[in-house]
């Protein structure tokens, strides 16, 4: 593959069927990845989990979960090889419309303090911190702080 497939995205429903190829990419750009059966799960729970492919081939997914008023992106990943072309940008505007058609009020995310490069795209969308858990995330070195981020809507 090449980058010019990259021509026109589309974001579907993810299927158990995708799950080998979702997984491939988790564990190459995750240090600390989910599990095959945490998305596994995330698809029996009727969380939102999509996966934006092109002509076939699996570039990326999202997992969002829906609560009465808010709603919370638990994953997002674009493959290494497909990053920094617009699609991470392209999946969260659609699961932010997602999240406002299904009327929640906000949307929150948890996104690593070093994690630069997801903090300032998600500042981008306007998601703003709200809070710091200390310590949530395990690292190399010990543990590091996750940021809560939050988008009104
Ligand atoms: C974070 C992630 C989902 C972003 O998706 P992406 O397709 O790479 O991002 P986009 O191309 O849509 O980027 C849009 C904007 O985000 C910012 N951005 C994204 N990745 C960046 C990086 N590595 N460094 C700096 N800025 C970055 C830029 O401002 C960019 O806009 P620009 O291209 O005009 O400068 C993707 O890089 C990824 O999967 N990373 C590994 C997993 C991860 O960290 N997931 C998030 C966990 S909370």
């Amino acid at each position: 593959m090449n980058e010019a497939i990259l021509l026109n995205p589309i974001i579907r429903e993810m299927h158990p069927s995708d799950l080998q190829h979702v997984i491939r990419i988790e564990r190459e750009i995750f240090l600390f990845p989910w599990s095959l059966e945490n998305f596994a799960d995330s698809i029996r729970a009727g969380y939102l989990c999509r996966v934006i492919e092109e002509k076939n081939n699996l570039l990326g997914y999202s997992v969002m979960m829906l609560g009465p008023d808010e709603a919370h992106i638990l994953t997002i990943g674009i493959g290494a090889q497909w990053q920094k072309k617009g699609l991470g940008e392209k999946m969260l505007q659609y699961l932010i419309r997602l999240a406002d058609e299904e009327h929640a009020q906000s949307i929150f995310l948890d996104v690593r303090e070093s994690n630069h490069g997801a903090v300032k795209l998600y500042k981008q969308l306007g998601f703003e911190q709200v809070a710091k858990r200390k310590g949530y995330y395990p690292s190399m070195c010990g543990r590091e702080d996750a940021l809560i981020m939050r988008l009104m809507l």
